[in-house]
């Protein structure tokens, strides 16, 4: 700390000095003893000036009696002999004009007595070095005997301005430099001159912290303070060095202001959210205080600095950093730290962190059970799914699908539901497709990859119509289409034809085969090739266990038509339709022939060609009745006959006998 010190004050401590030197010797004051002994010890007092300074030597020149009085002051200095110094004389004067008088050769007019002070003292201005001495005052009165006094004068050189350094010697109170919170701070003080040799003091603010100091003998007075761990209370605190010789003087002194790097105290992820969305934009804020200069602020996610994604906002001795963060789905349990460091104080850094919980939609993924061979399944194995769901919050409950419509759990149908799979025990060809896997949370729906399922099967007929009647000719050939369902396609086939009990097989040059089709031409030429044809596929899954069948018979006459009805009739016209049968091999036509009740005299005969066959007749007369009998017919002739009983137009009969 600094005092200023005002001249009046230097001179208030001169005076109070005087006031000291007086109060410890009180031998001089012992008059009686002085007056009955002149030969004894003169008493003496002990006098401090200080170079430069003003001094006062005091003299008490009060008569023992009031009725006495002093007539003249003489001052010597003992190194000096008996030549006086100084005079005062108040022979024939008034006290308050006394004749003054000073040795140009010593104080000249650096000195000025005052006899009216109590006691009296000698003022001397601007003290020298050469003014150290012993001085004798000599007082002669009136009528009381001389009095002598002795002032053993001592002058204090005051020390110089201290110098601070640090470590490193550099002189510290023009150095800028900050300490690092914590550190310790040695400062040397270093004082040179003085005498007396100063005392040299280190003061932390108004209290002292050292006063351990060495006196060097090349006269420099030094203080070494070692002042550990230095912290924020002492901020801008003032170190003071002071060197004091004297009471007299205000002391030397150099003050040092600490300036300080202060760690970062608090740092704070404000914006912790319970929970957050992936892919969302979020602006998370992070407050540190405490730190000087502004902390440095940079975030980090688990472990791995984020880069150029803050904008920082500082304010006095806070630092707000905002982090834009859109969260992805890894980031879920991850944490966020927020790192707040002093970049001048190694291992200043402190941090806060926030565990993320990251919901997003369910990421769903589907595979077939991992011990199957996808591309080896076949019709009665038994497949699984797996289904395997990532999300947050949980999901509870997975729905599946096959070619986009839901599965449910079906045990009797082998379709079993468990919590993360599907079983299909035994499945089937209608199996086939593809299966996906759905759950949902808070977030949204997720959908697994599809997975298809092919199921291989040896094959089967495509259409059956078994035993389908083929009527030919002996030498004409026909051509026999053999359409099968395989996975996989590609198929072998083989024919075989068989006669009452007898199985044999066709000759592979009769038949070719394309992908899942055989067409065989046969050509029956003896009544023993006609029979029954079988048709045999087979892929890698295996041979056809029930073959497609073809029944070969010898072309005849067509197969009677069937369910005959009348669809509908009027006045005069009639409109029947019936199903064709088996034409017995060879091209047919239709025959519709109309007789007469009672006579069943044919009236009317209508043909067609078109199938399924149908008979429309008009004009005919009313009121009459009629049996309708219907045939196919072929070139071996017509097949039996389908009747339709009783068909009785409608009306009177006027013309009956008029025929067409
Ligand atoms: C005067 O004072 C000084 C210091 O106080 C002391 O060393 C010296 O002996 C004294 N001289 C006399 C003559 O008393
Ligand atoms: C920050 O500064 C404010 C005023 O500037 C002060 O009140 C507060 O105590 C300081 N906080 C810290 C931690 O230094
Ligand atoms: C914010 O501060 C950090 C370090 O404190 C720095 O890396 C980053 O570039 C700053 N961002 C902006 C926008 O100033
Ligand atoms: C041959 O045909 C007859 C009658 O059509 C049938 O009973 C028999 O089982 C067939 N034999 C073979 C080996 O297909
Ligand atoms: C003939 O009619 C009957 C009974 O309506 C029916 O069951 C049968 O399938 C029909 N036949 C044909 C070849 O349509
Ligand atoms: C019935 O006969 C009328 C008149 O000839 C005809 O318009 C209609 O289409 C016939 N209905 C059927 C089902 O054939
Ligand atoms: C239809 O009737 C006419 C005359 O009665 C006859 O000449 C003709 O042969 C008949 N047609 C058939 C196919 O019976």
């Amino acid at each position: 700390m600094t005092r200023a010190w005002s001249s009046k004050q230097c001179a208030a401590w001169a005076w109070l000095a005087v006031l000291a030197a007086l109060g410890r010797t009180t031998a001089y004051t012992d008059t009686e003893e002085f007056l009955s002994d002149l030969d004894k010890p003169v008493p003496t007092s002990d006098v401090q000036g200080v170079l430069g300074k003003k001094a006062s030597l005091p003299c008490d020149i009060q008569p023992l009696h009031s009725e006495d009085e002093v007539v003249m002051v003489l001052w010597f200095k003992e190194s000096d002999g008996d030549q006086p110094l100084y005079s005062y004389d108040i022979r024939g004067r008034s006290q308050s004009q006394p004749k003054l008088w000073s040795s140009p050769t010593v104080f000249a007019n650096r000195a000025f007595f005052r006899g009216t002070a109590t006691p009296a003292v000698l003022m001397l201005d601007n003290v020298m070095a050469t003014d150290a001495g012993v001085y004798r005052c000599r007082v002669d009165f009136k009528n009381s005997p001389t009095r002598n006094l002795k002032v053993n004068f001592t002058v204090i050189m005051p020390p110089n301005r201290p110098t601070i350094f640090d470590a490193k010697r550099r002189d510290r109170t023009k150095l800028v430099e900050p300490y690092n919170e914590g550190a310790n701070v040695l400062l040397i003080c270093e004082v040179e001159g003085g005498n007396p040799r100063p005392r040299v003091t280190w003061y932390l603010e108004n209290t002292v912290i050292d006063d351990s100091f060495e006196q060097r003998p090349d006269g420099v007075t030094v203080n070494t303070l070692t002042f550990p761990n230095v912290g924020r209370q002492h901020l801008n605190a003032r170190l003071v060095c002071q060197a004091s010789n004297t009471n007299l003087a205000p002391p030397e002194t150099k003050v040092l202001i600490l300036d300080i790097n202060l760690k970062p105290i608090s740092v704070t992820i404000l914006t912790k959210e319970k929970q957050i969305s992936a892919d969302k934009r979020y602006e998370v804020e992070c407050k540190t205080t405490g730190s000087r200069p502004e902390a440095y602020v940079t975030w980090w996610k688990n472990n791995r600095q984020l880069k150029r994604m803050a904008k920082n906002f500082s304010e006095n001795n806070e630092t707000l950093s905002v982090l834009s963060l859109v969260p992805g789905v890894e980031d879920d349990g991850k944490y966020l730290a927020c790192r707040a460091e002093n970049k001048h104080i190694p291992d200043s850094a402190i941090e806060d962190k926030w565990r993320l919980n990251v919901h997003y939609v369910p990421i769903v993924d589907l595979k077939m059970g991992s011990n199957l061979n996808p591309d080896e399944i076949k019709e009665g194995d038994d497949v699984y799914f797996e289904c395997t769901v990532k999300a947050n919050p949980k999901t509870h409950r997975l729905v599946w699908f096959h070619d986009n419509s839901e599965i449910y759990h079906n045990e009797a149908a082998g379709v079993i539901l468990s919590a993360q799979s599907l079983v299909l025990q035994s499945v089937t060809r209608a199996a086939a497709g593809d299966y996906t896997c759905m759950a949902a949370n808070s977030e949204g729906k997720g959908t697994s990859n599809p997975v298809t399922l092919l199921v291989r099967y040896a094959p089967v007929c495509a259409e059956r119509r078994d035993g389908e009647l083929f009527g030919a000719l002996k030498h004409e050939t026909v051509s026999l289409h053999c359409s099968v369902d395989a996975n996989p396609a590609l198929v072998s086939f083989h024919w075989t034809f068989n006669n009452s009990g007898e199985q044999t097989e066709i000759p592979p040059r009769l038949y070719s085969s394309h992908g899942h089709t055989s067409t065989l031409n046969y050509t029956p030429t003896t009544d023993m090739e006609y029979g029954t044809l079988a048709c045999f596929g087979e892929n890698t899954v295996g041979q056809q266990k029930v073959p497609c069948l073809f029944q070969l018979v010898a072309a005849g006459r067509p197969f009677p038509l069937q369910n005959c009805t009348v669809a509908n009739q009027s006045i005069d016209s009639l409109y029947v339709e019936c199903v064709e049968n088996f034409d017995g091999g060879l091209p047919q036509t239709f025959l519709m022939e109309l007789l007469e009740l009672p006579s069943l005299a044919v009236r009317y005969n209508v043909s067609t060609n078109r199938t399924p066959p149908y008979f429309e007749i008009k004009g005919l007369p009313p009121g009459v009745s009629y049996r309708i009998e219907l045939y196919a017919v072929n070139a071996k002739g017509r097949s039996d006959v389908s009747t339709i009983e009783t068909v009785t137009l409608k009306g009177q009969a006027k013309f009956t006998g008029e025929l067409v």
